[in-house]
C-alpha cells in the first residue's frame, strides 16, 4: 500500500488496522468523508471523481436529495417494523414498484447480493427439488457458502471453504476465448458444451436446479458476452426442464441502459436477483420470480430485515428517480462517450487491449506487448489513478472497470478520463 496522502487519513488507516478483521483487501489509501453526485472528498479535503460508485451501488448519485428526504421522513415514523412476521406499506410500495419495472409478479426481500443469490438457489433447489447448480467460469455471486459455490472468479475466495455441487461452464470470454474460436463462427460453443460435455460426462441435467449466470461478468472482469450466448442458454433450460437465474446484483437498475441487463440480449430469465444499486444506498437486495414459480410455503425462507422501513423508502425514492430522469438513456450515451474515449487511448497506448461494456458499465482490458495478461501495470494505473484524482477499483485478472454514478455530468466524465490519461502515462512509459 502506498503512502496515506494526509496525517488524518494516516491516523484512521492505523486505527483501522488495529481493529478491522484482517480479511479485506483495499488498493490504495482512500480515507472517505463525504460525496455528492459522482464526486468524493477524502479527510484531507481532497475532491475525486468517482469511477465504482461504492461498487455500482450509488446509481443516483451521492447523498440524493429524494432519497435522503425520503429517508429522513421514513426514520421520525419508524426504521424497522420486522415486515417478515408483520405487516408495513413502504415495503409493498417497493414491490409494487418493482413488478411494474420488472415483469415479475412475485418477490422476496432481503439485504444484500449474497442473500438475493441464496434465496435464489434455495427457491430452484425447493421447486424442482434437485441440489446442484451450473455456474460459470469468472462468475462472482457473493462469499456467503451456497453463493460462495457458485462463485468461480478467484480460488482466494474458495480456500478451505466447503461448498455445495456447482459444475461450472465457460463464459462467452470472446477476448480470450476459452476455447480458442472465434465469434460468430464458433456457433456459441461455450455455452453448448454445457449440454454436449457437461451434461453428457459430468452431471445429469436431472439433479440441476438452475444455471445461474450474470448478464455481464462484474468481479469477473466486466465481459460482456455476445447475444446469443444468454439466448443458448435459455434455450438449454427450456430443452431440460431447468431454471435459469439471472443474477443482476450489480448490472441491474439501468447501470447498463435497461433496469435489468438481460434485457439487452432478449432475454428473460426465471429468477433474477437485485442488490446493490436497488437500495439507493442502503442494504437492500430483492429475489425476483413469478408466482407459478415463488410459490414455496410459510417458513421456507425468511429473514430479520427484508423489507426494513429505511431501505424500502430508500429503494422507492431512488427507483422513482431514476425512472423520471431517463437514466438508463442516460447511461447509455454517456457510456458510449466514455466508451469512445478510451477507444481514442486504446489507439494510443497498446497496453489497452480491450474496450468493452453496455451503458455505464465499461472495463477496458490491460495487456502485455505480446497481448497477455498484465496485472502489475493494472495495479499501477489504478494506484496512480488515485493520485491523479480519480476512484478506480481492479476487476478479472487484468481489467480496470469504470462503473460512476449514472449521474455523473459530461464534464466530470472528460475530466476523469483526462485524469485517466496522465495515470496511464505515468504507469506504462
Ligand atoms: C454479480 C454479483 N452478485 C452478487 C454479489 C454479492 O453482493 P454482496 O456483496 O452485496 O453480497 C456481487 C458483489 O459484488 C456481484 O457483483
Amino acid at each position: 500500500m502506498i503512502e496515506p496522502p494526509g496525517p488524518r487519513a494516516k491516523e484512521i488507516i492505523y486505527r483501522d488496522g488495529n481493529v478491522m478483521s484482517s480479511c479485506m483487501s483495499r488498493p490504495y489509501p482512500l480515507v472517505i468523508d463525504r460525496a455528492r453526485g459522482a464526486t468524493i472528498t477524502d479527510v484531507e479535503g481532497k475532491t475525486y471523481i468517482d469511477f465504482v460508485a461504492g461498487i455500482a451501488v450509488m446509481n443516483v448519485g451521492h447523498s440524493n436529495p429524494e432519497v435522503s428526504a425520503a429517508v429522513t421522513a421514513q426514520m421520525e415514523k419508524m426504521a424497522h417494523c420486522a415486515f417478515t412476521d408483520f405487516f408495513a406499506d413502504p415495503p409493498v410500495r417497493l414491490a409494487e414498484k418493482l413488478t411494474q419495472l420488472t415483469g415479475y409478479d412475485r418477490l422476496f426481500l432481503c439485504n444484500s447480493g449474497t442473500e438475493s443469490v441464496e434465496a435464489a438457489i434455495k427457491l430452484a433447489m425447493w421447486k424442482l427439488d434437485r441440489q446442484s447448480l451450473i455456474g460459470f467460469y469468472g462468475a462472482f455471486h457473493g462469499r456467503t457458502l451456497g453463493s460462495l459455490s457458485l462463485t468461480c472468479s478467484s480460488v482466494k475466495h474458495k480456500e478451505h471453504f466447503p461448498t455445495i455441487r456447482v459444475v461450472h461452464a465457460h463464459y462467452g470470454y470472446c477476448y480470450r476465448c476459452p476455447l480458442h474460436l472465434k465469434y460468430p463462427g464458433c456457433g456459441i460453443e461455450c455455452a453448448r458444451q454445457i449440454e454436449t460435455l457437461i451434461f453428457k460426462k459430468e452431471i445429469s441435467p436431472k439433479d440441476i436446479a438452475a444455471i445461474v449466470v450474470e448478464p455481464i461478468l462484474g468481479e469477473g472482469g466486466y465481459i460482456v458476452p455476445p447475444p446469443e450466448f444468454h439466448q443458448e442458454i435459455r434455450r438449454i433450460c427450456d430443452d431440460n426442464d431447468i431454471l435459469m437465474v439471472a443474477d443482476e446484483v450489480q448490472t441491474g437498475c439501468y447501470r447498463t441502459g435497461t433496469f435489468m441487463a438481460m434485457e439487452n440480449f432478449g432475454v428473460r430469465a426465471d429468477i433474477v436477483c437485485m442488490a446493490k444499486a436497488l437500495g439507493g444506498g442502503l442494504p437492500l437486495g430483492a429475489t425476483l420470480a413469478s408466482s407459478s414459480i415463488m410459490d414455496w410455503p410459510p417458513g421456507t425462507h425468511s429473514n430479520t430485515f427484508g423489507g426494513n422501513l429505511l431501505a424500502s423508502a430508500a429503494s422507492l425514492a431512488a427507483l422513482q428517480f431514476m425512472e423520471r430522469e431517463d437514466i438508463g438513456t442516460r447511461a447509455k450515451q454517456l457510456g458510449d462517450y466514455v466508451m469512445l474515449r478510451l477507444r481514442e487511448m486504446q489507439s494510443k497506448y497498446p497496453a489497452i487491449g480491450d474496450v468493452r461494456g453496455l451503458g455505464l458499465m465499461i472495463g477496458i482490458e490491460i495487456v502485455k506487448p505480446e497481448g497477455s495478461i498484465d496485472p502489475d501495470t493494472r495495479g499501477r494505473i489504478v494506484v496512480e489513478g488515485f493520485k491523479e484524482g480519480i476512484v478506480l477499483l481492479p476487476c478479472g485478472d487484468s481489467a480496470i472497470r469504470f462503473s460512476p454514478p449514472l449521474v455523473i455530468t459530461k464534464a466530470e466524465a472528460d475530466t476523469g478520463m483526462d485524469r485517466f490519461e496522465e495515470a496511464l502515462k505515468k504507469s506504462v512509459c
